[in-house]
C-alpha cells in the first residue's frame, strides 16, 4: 500500500470511529477554511449581547487575548456590526497581542516543544483598528498592557476570548480578573471561550496550558469562579465551542441575583396557553 493510500485508510478509520454527526466535522472544516467563518464566535456575542441588555447595559467590550493576524478581529467585527442591528447594543472589540508573536518561555507548562517565540506575529497589528469604528488594539505583553486597559476603560466586559496558547500568559491574564471584579468591569456571568483546550495530537491536557491555568484560578480565588456546564445532549447554543465555554461568576458582583430569567411566573401552570417560548428567542 503506497502511503497515499494508507493515508485514507487512516482517515476512514477515523471518519468511522468520530463518535459526533459528521455536520460537525463540515462545520469544523468550513471555519478552517473560511477564517472569517466563526459561528462559536458570532452565537457567543450574540448570546453576551442578550444577557447584558437583559442586565441594563447597552454597551459592551468584547475581548479577544490574541489577535495575531487579525482573522478573530476581523470576524468579531463582522458579527458585531450584524448584532448591533439587530439587538439594541453598542459592541466594542477590544484585542491584546505582542505584535511579536509569543513570548519567550522556559515554562513546560507552556509547552515549547509545541508553540515556540514568535509565532503569530504580526507587524501591522495596531492596522486592525482602521476595520471599524469602537476596535482598540493594546500592543504589548499582556502583563503590561492589562493595567492600562483597566486604567482606561469604561464599559462591561460581556464576553472573553482567550487564545494566548500559553499557560503562563493566561495565568497572567487570570491574576488580573479580581482587579477587573473590584472595578466592577465585569458582568455577574461572564461568558468566556477557551480556544485551547485541546488539541488533537492528545499532550495539552490537564497538567498544562490553559486548562492548568483554569484550575489553578479556580483554586486561588473564593468569589470569583470559572465554572463549566456538563456535557448535555440538549445543549446546542455554541456550535463548534462545545466544551470550550466557561462562565465567569462574580460572586460579590452587585448584580449577580439580579433576575433576568426566562420564564413567567405562570409558564408552567395549566392555564397558560401561550406556554411554549419561540425557539427563536432562545
Ligand atoms: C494563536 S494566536 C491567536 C489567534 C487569534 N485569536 C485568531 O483566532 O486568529 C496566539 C497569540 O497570543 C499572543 N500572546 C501570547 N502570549 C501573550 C502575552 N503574554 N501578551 C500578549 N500577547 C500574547 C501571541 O502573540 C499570538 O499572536
Amino acid at each position: 500500500m503506497n502511503s497515499f493510500l494508507y493515508k485514507i485508510k487512516i482517515l476512514l478509520l477515523r471518519i468511522l470511529g468520530y463518535e459526533k454527526p459528521l455536520r460537525v466535522a463540515l462545520l469544523k472544516y468550513l471555519s478552517l477554511k473560511f477564517t472569517n467563518f466563526r459561528p462559536h464566535y458570532e452565537t457567543l456575542i450574540y448570546e453576551a449581547s442578550k444577557s447584558s441588555i437583559k442586565l441594563g447595559y447597552s454597551e459592551i467590550n468584547v475581548i479577544e487575548l490574541g489577535v495575531a493576524g487579525g482573522d478573530g478581529i476581523k470576524s468579531l467585527i463582522k458579527y458585531k456590526k450584524k448584532i448591533e442591528k439587530v439587538l439594541k447594543i453598542r459592541i466594542n472589540i477590544i484585542g491584546f497581542d505582542t505584535g511579536s508573536g509569543l513570548p519567550k518561555t522556559m515554562d513546560k507548562k507552556d509547552l515549547p516543544f509545541f508553540w515556540k517565540q514568535g509565532d503569530y506575529t504580526n507587524k501591522n497589528l495596531k492596522d486592525l483598528e482602521k476595520e471599524s469604528d469602537n476596535v482598540k488594539i493594546y500592543q504589548g505583553n499582556i502583563s503590561s498592557t492589562i493595567d492600562q486597559f483597566i486604567s482606561e476603560n469604561q464599559h462591561k466586559i460581556g464576553l472573553i476570548i482567550f487564545d494566548l496558547d500559553l499557560y503562563s500568559s493566561t495565568k497572567l491574564f487570570l491574576n488580573k480578573i479580581p482587579n477587573l471584579s473590584e472595578k466592577n468591569f465585569l458582568l455577574p456571568r461572564t461568558f468566556c471561550y477557551f480556544d485551547d483546550l485541546f488539541v488533537a495530537d492528545y499532550f495539552l491536557d490537564n497538567t498544562n496550558g490553559e486548562p492548568l491555568a483554569i484550575t489553578e484560578f479556580n483554586n486561588e480565588f473564593k468569589d470569583i469562579k470559572l465554572g463549566k456546564s456538563f456535557d448535555h445532549i440538549n445543549d446546542f447554543k455554541f456550535p463548534l465551542a462545545k466544551g470550550q465555554i466557561y462562565t465567569l461568576h462574580d460572586l460579590n458582583n452587585a448584580d449577580y441575583d439580579k433576575y433576568i430569567g426566562i420564564y413567567d411566573s405562570d409558564s408552567l401552570s395549566g392555564h397558560n396557553k401561550d406556554k411554549f417560548r419561540s425557539i427563536l428567542d432562545d
